[in-house]
């Protein structure tokens, strides 16, 4: 039976996951050695997730950093259950309105011990669970090496799951890029998403991106980060701006179709392929922007699947790099662990 104020501990570390502009919609109910994961989709953001993927990735994405927590805290195995299906709820999909109905996964803690290999995995990724963040800084020290993508890729368990990190070969990135900055150009005259991303800049004490995070445009506009300054000193307005890496290196965290657990998967994917990359010493960027509106998704699987062959349905974006010096983390804050417990 594992302790209360272990598992408590260890909801506490998985909420240092990455979220939708921070939005942390989790919520956490202890049932025995049990967690169950609730998506609250009372806050979550609505333009920017018109179908809930983003809000199912989020969940993807702690319920990776809890199970690490858990097996590195207990030593014991641990058992996931997701609870994510096939095809999408009826009901209102934006934000995962419809999603929240029923928790969407239940981690336990076993009373099997797990295997030292597995043990001493879960442990190194579980430590730098806090190092982690997402940068949207240049990273010019240099691409990621072979050693590195092959462990940022083996850190995605696309053969339990569905998803599999996938490294964008170059003629692609150019693609991506260019379907990434026409997404967000448009979203430049899109007065909601506007007005929801200026929102969630600063929002509260412990949610919202706070403004050290929000980073600098590219000078030579080659990578398309997403512009959060849409405030009136923002950079648009200052002309203020920094030189990026020339050949971005991406991350693709990918399946053959687009369903709901899918879509969770990407968001568990991606937190491991972070926190792997984290370890390394990488630096970690998210490019959302074109997986967003429908016609611009399509685009993107489209060109990865070209690129790629076969049917690739692209769920995230990562891009990879060193820094040219070590990143200041910008810590982006996080609701006391109390809470988020049901
Ligand atoms: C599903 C999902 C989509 C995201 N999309 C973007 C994005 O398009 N651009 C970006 O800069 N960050 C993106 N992020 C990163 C979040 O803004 C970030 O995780 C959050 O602000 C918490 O900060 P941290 O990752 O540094 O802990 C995304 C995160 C998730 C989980």
């Amino acid at each position: 039976m594992a302790e209360r104020d272990q598992l408590v501990a260890a909801i506490e570390n998985a909420t240092y996951a990455s979220s939708i502009h921070n939005a942390q919609p989790w919520r956490f109910e202890i049932l025995g050695d049990s967690i169950a994961v609730h998506l609250a989709a009372d806050e979550t953001p609505r333009t920017v997730d018109p179908i809930g993927r983003w809000a199912l990735a989020s969940i993807g994405a702690v319920v990776a950093n809890l199970e690490l927590a858990l097996e590195a805290a207990t030593g014991q195995e641990i058992e996931t259950e997701v609870r994510v299906g096939g095809v999408p709820p009826e009901g209102e999909l934006a934000g995962g309105v419809a999603y929240a109905e029923r928790p969407l996964a239940v981690v336990t803690v076993t009373d099997v011990a797990a295997e030292t290999p597995h043990l001493t995995s879960a442990e190194r990724l579980a430590e730098v669970i806090r190092e982690r963040f997402t940068t949207r800084e240049p990273l010019t020290g240099g691409a990621p090496s072979e050693v590195e993508w092959a462990e940022v890729e083996a850190a995605v368990p696309g053969s339990q799951g569905v998803v599999a990190g996938r490294r964008a070969p170059a003629e692609l990135v150019s693609e991506l890029l260019r379907l990434t900055a026409a997404a967000e150009l448009k979203r430049q005259d899109d007065a909601d998403y506007l007005e929801e991303v200026e929102a969630w800049v600063e929002r509260t004490e412990s949610t919202g991106i706070p403004a050290q995070a929000v980073g600098l445009p590219d000078a030579e506009g080659r990578i398309p980060t997403r512009d959060f300054n849409q405030t009136p000193m923002g950079s648009a307005a200052t002309g203020e701006a920094a030189f990026f890496e020339h050949e971005p290196s991406l991350l693709l965290l990918a399946s053959q179709s687009d369903s709901p657990l899918e879509q969770f998967l990407g968001g568990y994917g991606m937190q491991r392929a972070m926190l792997e990359a984290t370890t390394l010493g990488l630096g970690i960027g998210v490019l959302g922007q074109a997986l967003e509106e429908s016609d611009s998704r399509a685009a993107v699987n489209a060109a990865a699947s070209e690129a790629l062959g076969g049917d690739v349905v692209v769920h995230q974006i990562l891009r990879l790099g060193h820094p040219a010096s070590p990143l200041t983390h910008p810590r982006t804050p996080r609701r006391p662990v109390a809470e988020v417990i049901l």
